[in-house]
C-alpha cells in the first residue's frame, strides 16, 4: 500500500463514515458511533434473528446492489457472514480470490478498488493487515461506494464489536453494574478495541485487560481497561469472559511468550479458572479458537459458553449495519 501523504488535514475517520445527516455511509470504527445509533443497530440486529429451523430473515434494502468482499487476511466467520448477510438482503455478493487477484501480481489497493468501481460494485468490505486501509480506500471511492471494515490490523474490528455486546446484551442487561474480562494477547487484538469501544458507549462497568505482560496493550491502547497479569484476580467475580486467540501473524520475534502448557496453566479460560468468576457469568470467543491454550474445549462446548449465538448473531449484526447503509444508498439517489 502507498503510504498515506496527506497534504491537507484529513477528515477523521469517524467523522467520514457518517454524512451530514448522521446517517452511516461506511463503517470505518465504532469511535464516534454514539450510544443511540449502536442500540439501534443492535435492536435491527434483534429483527433479523430467527429461531433454529425457521427460514433465516430477508429483505431487499440491497436488491440490485453489488458488494464486493476483500479479505487480504485468513477469515471464515466475518468473511461468511458478511456474504450470507448481503446475500439475504438481496445484494449480488462478489467475494474476491485475493490469493488469484492482481494484487498478488503488484497491482496497488486503489487500482484494485478502482477496478471493482468500475464494475459497479456499491459497497466493498475489507480486511486488511495494514493498519489505515479502511479509511485510506474510503478517502478515495466515489462519494456514493461504502466501505466496512472487517479487520483492521490491529487496530479495530467494529462488527465483532458490534456482535460482542449485541450477545452480552441477550444475556445480561445492565452494562454500568458489568465487569467483563478479556483474556489473552490482549496487544495485538482488533477485537479487544473494537468490543471495549463499544462496551464503554454503552456505559460498562469495569473492563479487565488480563493476560502475560509481553501481551499486555501499550499503554492508552484501551482507554478506561484495568490491566492484570493474574488470571484468577482478573477474573474474580467477572460477569463476562472473553479468551482471544495469540496472533501469532502479527507478533513476529518477540522473547517471553510462555509455551502452550504454561500458557494453559496461567492464562487458559477453562472450568477450573472459571469458580473464580460469576456463577452465570458467560464465556466469549471470536474464534478461530485454539483449544487447549487460550481456552478449554469442554468449558468452550458447556452450558456457560456463548460462543455459537456469537457467530449467529455476527450475520444479523451484518445485516443490520449494510442495510443501514442500503438506506443511506437510497436516501441519496
Ligand atoms: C478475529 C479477527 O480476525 O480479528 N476473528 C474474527 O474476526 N472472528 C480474532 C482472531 O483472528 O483471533
Amino acid at each position: 500500500m502507498n503510504p498515506v501523504e496527506p497534504t491537507e488535514p484529513l477528515e477523521d475517520e469517524a467523522t467520514l463514515q457518517l454524512d451530514a445527516n448522521g446517517n452511516l455511509c461506511h463503517l470505518l470504527t465504532l469511535k464516534g458511533i454514539g450510544k443511540s445509533l449502536l442500540t439501534d443497530i443492535l435492536d435491527d440486529a434483534e429483527n433479523y434473528l430467527t429461531r433454529p429451523g425457521e427460514l433465516p430473515a430477508r429483505s431487499q434494502t440491497l436488491a440490485g446492489r453489488t458488494v464486493a468482499n476483500l479479505f487480504f487476511e485468513a477469515s471464515t466467520r466475518t468473511r461468511a457472514s458478511f456474504d450470507l448477510a448481503g446475500r439475504r438482503l438481496g445484494a449480488d455478493v462478489l467475494n474476491l480470490d485475493v490469493n488469484t487477484s492482481s494484487r498478488k501480481k503488484g497491482e496497488s489497493i486503489l487500482d484494485t478498488i478502482y477496478t471493482l468501481e468500475a464494475m459497479q460494485v456499491d459497497a466493498m468490505v475489507v480486511r486488511d493487515a495494514s493498519a489505515g486501509v479502511p479509511a485510506y480506500i474510503a478517502r478515495h471511492v466515489l462519494p456514493h461506494v461504502s466501505i466496512l471494515n472487517a479487520g483492521e490490523s490491529d487496530v479495530s474490528h467494529p462488527t465483532q464489536g458490534l456482535l460482542d455486546v449485541l450477545t452480552i446484551r441477550q444475556h445480561k442487561a445492565d452494562f454500568a453494574n458489568m465487569a467483563v474480562a478479556i483474556v489473552g494477547d490482549i496487544r495485538h487484538s482488533r477485537v479487544a478495541m473494537s468490543t471495549s469501544q463499544a462496551l464503554l458507549t454503552l456505559g460498562v462497568g469495569e473492563i479487565r485487560l488480563i493476560s502475560p505482560p509481553v501481551l499486555a496493550p501499550v499503554d492508552g491502547k484501551i482507554p478506561g481497561g484495568l490491566v492484570f497479569d493474574n488470571l484468577k484476580e482478573g477474573l474474580r467475580d467477572a460477569d463476562v469472559v472473553m479468551a482471544l486467540r495469540i496472533q501469532r501473524e502479527r507478533i513476529g520475534n518477540i522473547d517471553g511468550i510462555p509455551g502452550i502448557d504454561e500458557y494453559f496453566a496461567n492464562f487458559g479460560v477453562s472450568r477450573e479458572s472459571m469458580k473464580f468468576a460469576r456463577p452465570d457469568a458467560i464465556v466469549m470467543h471470536p474464534g478461530p479458537m485454539n483449544r487447549g491454550i487460550e481456552i478449554e474445549g469442554v468449558l468452550a462446548d458447556g452450558p456457560q459458553s456463548v460462543i455459537t449465538q456469537q457467530v449467529t448473531n455476527g450475520v444479523a449484526v451484518r445485516m443490520a449495519v449494510l442495510d443501514r447503509i442500503g438506506k443511506t444508498m437510497a436516501a441519496r439517489q
